[in-house]
């Protein structure tokens, strides 16, 4: 035999005898202690292929083997799902001592904010940067936004010959949002939270800058935080420079002394001060805005984009969205306000039926520190795996919504077809407590802090959309299906509307 053919055998029978040995490990040994495991067959690798390419599935198979609570190997780490309301307060509630998302999410993160915040300092430090940045997230605040928001639509994006726009005003087209509504969130995220001077670096390089930090943040990223490949060396370039342009921006303001605007950089600069007396330094309030933005920018765009798309399969919901703003703002429809979202019910029902359909976030981990029982069991889940919570289950389980898998933005107002709960009012439903079926946006200590503003930014758009254009989707297609290959669940691509402009008749 050859010297290669022996390596090859050689090969061949390692890899033979592990995945025997793997395979009789679970047939075999059971620990009683231990939460049911999903049969794997490939050592390391697990369940990754069936959970990659639909977690929901993967899900929703499992417990019906098992129930709520199961193991399953993904890439190397054993992951325990806990689902439904229960599992949600598991998970999102357990304490601080017992798990750490800054475990299972910094080596993924870090690379990508920057250092000293978010998931790369302690969870104490982290509970105070967002509370210094709610205050660029008051009422106050978002009043100042709104028109902002209006302004960008208006001048950038209706304009753009990319999008909607053209020569004067392009009558009809076809866009894809999938391209479009990325673009938008960054420019009306950067312009409100971090103002007209980082507003304007997005039409220079500052954009590809983003792109380079987004592409450095993917599955692969998630087990190989450092893998010697072309986009981590980009990802970890566009780190640098990104976060140095947000500290000469600090310093220039710095400089001038105005910091009288609404928005993130001006309020950490103000206000960033930790209760031990510790002051964030430029750098952790530069990386904050990383961490700050782009937290917002898929879970956001997502949203936006699964909205439009349901609303151009449903023109019912789309008219009566119009008709509701004209009751609302008036017949000559005047500048959107902040005051205005607040009463536009069924603009708010279209926003809280997409997340419940699309929450873009499909799986919530956190990894143990100290072993942890799970009540009204007999499992003892070890230190150094992971829980895993998947709020987006309860949220299309018909033991909680009627119907789950039809977009029904008007069950919001019925929510007697919200069925199951041992209180069935709205209150009750999208409440912030972790045993809630409804929590796109988490909860417990890590919930989010962006939600009013999601609701506002993505608001403003559909509104001002809905007041300049009809839409559909393109003849003979349908809703795009998920795709989870990203970190956010996003739709698949193309994701295209054809529109027509209103006439200026028709907007009354
Ligand atoms: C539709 C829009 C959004 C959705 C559905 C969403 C969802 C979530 C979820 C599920 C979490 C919890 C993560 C976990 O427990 O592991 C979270 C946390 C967070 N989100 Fe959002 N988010 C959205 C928009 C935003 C925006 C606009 C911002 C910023 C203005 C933001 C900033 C944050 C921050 C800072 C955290 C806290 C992370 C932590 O404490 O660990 N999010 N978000």
């Amino acid at each position: 035999m050859a010297s290669w053919q022996i390596i090859v055998a050689g090969v061949v029978g390692v890899i033979v005898v592990s995945i025997v040995t793997n395979v009789l490990s679970q047939v075999l040994f059971r620990d009683p202690n231990k939460p049911p495991f999903v049969f794997y067959w490939i050592p390391w690798v697990g369940s990754a292929v069936s959970y990659g390419m639909d977690p929901y599935k993967f899900f929703e198979d499992n417990r019906k083997k098992f129930g709520d609570v199961y193991t399953f190997m993904l890439l190397g780490r054993k992951l325990t799902v806990a689902l439904g309301p229960k599992g949600n307060d598991f998970v999102l509630n357990a304490k601080l001592n017992s798990v750490s998302a800054e475990d299972a999410y910094s080596h993924l993160t870090t690379p990508v904010f920057g250092k000293g915040v978010i998931y790369d300092c302690p969870n104490y430090r982290l509970m105070e940067q967002k509370k210094f940045a709610k205050g660029a997230l008051t009422v106050r605040a978002f009043q100042s936004y709104v028109p902002l928001i209006v302004e960008e639509i208006r001048q950038f994006w209706f304009k753009s010959p990319e999008f909607f726009g053209g020569n004067s005003d392009r009558p009809s087209g076809r866009t894809d949002l999938s391209v479009a509504l990325p673009q938008l969130t960054i420019f009306t995220a950067s312009r409100t939270l971090q103002g007209k001077d980082i507003r304007a670096k997005f039409d220079e390089s500052f954009a590809d800058l983003y792109h380079d930090l987004d592409r450095g943040f993917t599955p692969v990223h998630f087990v190989f935080p450092n893998i010697p490949i072309p986009i981590t060396f980009k990802r970890n370039a566009a780190q640098k420079k990104v976060s140095d342009t947000y500290m000469e921006v600090i310093r220039e303001r710095r400089r001038t002394g105005d910091l009288s605007e609404f928005d993130l950089i001006n309020t950490f600069m103000k206000d960033a001060v930790y209760k031990d007396g510790v002051r964030m330094s430029d750098r952790e309030i530069a990386n904050m805005q990383i961490g700050i933005l782009m937290g917002g920018q898929h879970t956001s765009a997502s949203t936006s984009t699964w909205a439009m798309l349901h609303l151009g399969a449903d023109k019912e919901i789309q008219n009566a969205l119009y008709e509701e703003q004209v009751a609302v703002c008036g017949e000559n429809l005047p500048e959107l306000t902040y005051e205005n979202l607040q009463e536009l019910p069924l603009l708010n029902s279209v926003i809280r039926e997409t997340l419940r359909m699309h929450p873009p976030l499909h799986s919530l981990m956190r990894k143990i520190r100290s072993d942890i029982a799970i009540d009204g069991t007999r499992y003892v889940l070890p230190k150094g795996e992971y829980v895993l919570a998947a709020p987006g289950v309860p949220m299309i389980d018909p033991q909680y919504f009627k119907d789950p898998l039809t977009f029904r933005p008007r069950r919001w107002e019925e929510t007697r077809n919200i069925i199951n709960l041992n209180d069935s009012s709205e209150a009750a439903v999208i409440s912030k407590g972790a045993k809630s079926p409804y929590l796109p946006f988490g909860a417990g200590r890590h919930r989010c802090i962006g939600e009013q503003f999601a609701y506002v930014q993505i608001g403003t758009i559909l509104s001002n959309f809905v007041r300049e254009f009809t839409w559909t989707l393109p003849p003979g297609s349908s809703v795009p299906t998920p795709d989870y290959s990203s970190m956010v669940t996003l739709p698949n691509k193309p994701c295209a509307i054809v529109w027509t402009r209103r006439r200026i008749s028709e907007k009354k």
